[in-house]
């Protein structure tokens, strides 16, 4: 049988030659490399060397060279196809039948490839011609610049089936179009019409940066947002991951990569610097893109969307990747603030807030307890015994029996903390206000935005005020942002249009202080009480604090200086008191 150079490339790719290797000599790393005695003649000191980046070993005493493949075949003598097999298996492929593996088959790979490169230089073509305008201002309302454009290949679908047409004029026949999913058949009509029309398109390239699929996004709102290429004999969603051959360079040398939701966060990622990003194809993140990542790092981190959904994807990522656990080979976990993703977290906050999160990813095991952990209590010996038992039961899928041990040890820990440590009792797993700073009770905050937000007009009285405090809440204070940002671009904006502008950007937001707010009915005499009143409560509050922290610090230190402002503030604190 015959097998496709590209089939076997891939075996090549998603196998180590040091995990089979490995399995017959000792081998140590040195640098990029691995060393080891010599499996083809007989030697004492090591000059048998492995590489894995390289896909080859290569003996500096006897010459032996080979890929993953020549090493059962050369050192285990395996037959050929018996050796594929093997690998395949552990690669998690499928071997392929017959039919695909003759030469002719491999002329169709090649002639599809081909077409589909032709395509994306078609879109990247309409992109920067007239049609592409609306494409190009939309790239650039997003942050997109030019250069970022042509590093991912960006492209633009025109509509009137212009796709058809240019094959056409290239007597392309229009089956393997069809096949590519370029183009479909009209309904009810003679003839096919494009598949992508008036799209923004994010080609997908594979590790070897051919065109594999694409995904195309509307530049208004509608459905679906992303269209993307069917599956075809070149393109397997579960299996590829977007934006690899920009990130793989980065993704070795940092033995690092970010796995993100969207194309979008990809992009923006790429462009703040953060190159090791990747994202799966409008599918989960599957077990074949994880193992493809472990062939490149040790633990990749899983950074999806804050929202609800964002966060489930997060934990059946989890849960999926207990059993394919192994020494050294893990996740980490970053969970950004509600509603936020990694594009929204670069634009509307800063890259250098990303990088934050990034140095508090979490690890597999912290977010595995705490999502445990997440909306239960645990304050009887029933409630503890029943956390127990999930745990274990859910510990009982890790296959590797020395991590598996570990995670029992670890839970028997994290329980007898719970015994000793009753604030516990309900951890959220949403951890995401720890990234940026600790959650606090903030109802003066949440009241001082219903009131600029239900009445905009008398709250621009306040406004320097309201400028000037920090919102101890992540999303409020962004929210507060917002409000403010939209005020100075029109004071007499009205009621509605504001509020609008702000549910929009934090679709998620609750704010029941605004709705009963709204009920109430309020003079405007009483409405500026209130906004004082919030203020004032705004500034004991922050007072408290100032004087708590320095307390500390002069428990600490017993710096005089500091008894001294302490006492100021108190002084400050009741006068404050009084005056209410
Ligand atoms: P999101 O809706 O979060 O999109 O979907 P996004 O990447 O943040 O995009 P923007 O910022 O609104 O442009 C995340 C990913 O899910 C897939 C795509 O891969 C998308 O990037 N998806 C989403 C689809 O395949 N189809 C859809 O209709 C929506
Ligand atoms: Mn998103």
């Amino acid at each position: 049988m015959a097998l496709s150079p590209a089939f076997l490339d891939e075996i090549k790719e998603r196998v180590s030659v040091s995990s089979i290797v490995g399995r017959k000599v000792k081998l140590t790393k040195k640098g990029r490399e691995f060393l080891g005695l010599c499996p083809f003649h007989n030697e004492k000191t090591p000059s048998f060397t492995v590489n894995d980046e390289k896909g080859f070993y290569h003996c500096f005493g006897c010459g032996a060279h080979g890929n993953v493949i020549n090493f059962l075949t050369d050192c285990e003598k395996m037959p050929f196809i018996e050796a594929v097999e093997h690998l395949a298996s552990l690669a998690g492929l499928q071997m392929p039948s017959n039919n695909h593996t003759n030469p002719a088959q491999d002329n169709r790979y090649k002639m599809l490839s081909d077409i589909m490169e032709k395509a994306c230089l078609f879109f990247q073509k309409h992109l920067f011609s007239d049609s592409g305008h609306h494409a190009r201002e939309y790239l650039k309302s997003r942050g997109i610049t030019g250069t970022i454009a042509k590093q991912f290949r960006l492209g633009y679908a025109p509509s009137g089936s212009k796709l058809v047409e240019f094959f056409k004029s290239q007597n392309i026949p229009f089956e393997p179009l069809k096949e590519l999913g370029l183009i479909a058949p009209n309904n009810g009509r003679e003839g096919f019409h494009d598949y992508f029309y008036d799209r923004v398109m994010f080609p997908i390239l594979d590790k070897r940066k051919r065109v594999i699929g694409f995904g195309g996004r509307l530049m208004h709102k509608g459905e679906p947002k992303y269209l993307n290429s069917p599956d075809t004999v070149l393109f397997h969603k579960g299996e590829q991951l977007y934006a690899i051959p920009n990130a793989l360079e980065t993704i070795r040398k940092t033995n690092s990569a970010l796995i993100v939701e969207g194309y979008m966060d990809v992009i923006a990622l790429h462009s703040a610097g953060f190159t090791s990003a990747v994202a799966p194809l409008g599918t989960a993140f599957t077990e074949n893109q994880l193992q493809l990542l472990w062939k490149e790092c040790d633990e990749p981190i899983i950074c999806f969307d804050g929202d609800r959904a964002g966060r489930k994807a997060s934990s059946r990522a989890l849960m999926r990747t207990l059993p394919l656990l192994s020494a050294g080979k893990s996740l980490q976990f970053i969970f950004l603030p509600d509603p936020f993703d990694p594009d929204d977290m670069i634009r509307k906050k800063s890259p250098e807030a990303f990088q934050e999160a990034i140095n508090n990813a979490k690890s597999l095991f912290y977010a595995f307890w705490n999502m445990l952990l997440e909306n239960r209590s645990v304050d009887t010996p029933e409630r503890k015994a029943k956390l127990e038992q999930e745990a274990t039961d859910l510990i009982e899928k890790i296959k590797d029996d020395r991590i598996k041990s570990y995670y029992l040890k670890a839970i028997k820990k994290e329980l007898w903390q719970l015994e000793k440590d009753k604030k516990k009792q309900s951890l959220s797993f949403n951890d995401a206000q720890s990234i940026l700073k600790p959650q606090k009770n903030s109802i003066e905050g949440r009241m001082l935005l219903s009131y600029l937000l239900c009445y905009p007009t008398i709250a621009q009285n306040f406004i320097e005020e309201i400028a000037s405090i920090n919102l101890n809440e992540y999303m409020l204070q962004n929210i507060k942002e917002k409000l403010l940002e939209k005020l100075f671009e029109n004071p007499d904006i009205k009621q509605e249009e504001l509020e609008q502008a702000v549910f929009e950007d934090f679709s998620d937001l609750k704010l029941p202080e605004m709705e009963m707010l709204k009920k109430a009915d309020k003079t405007q005499e009483e409405i500026n009480k209130d906004i004082r009143h919030w203020l004032h409560i705004y500034q004991i509050r922050s007072l408290e604090e100032e004087c708590q922290k320095k307390v500390e610090e002069y428990n600490q230190t017993g710096d005089a200086e500091l008894w001294q402002e302490i006492q100021q503030i108190k002084n400050e604190l009741l006068s404050f008191s009084i005056t209410e």
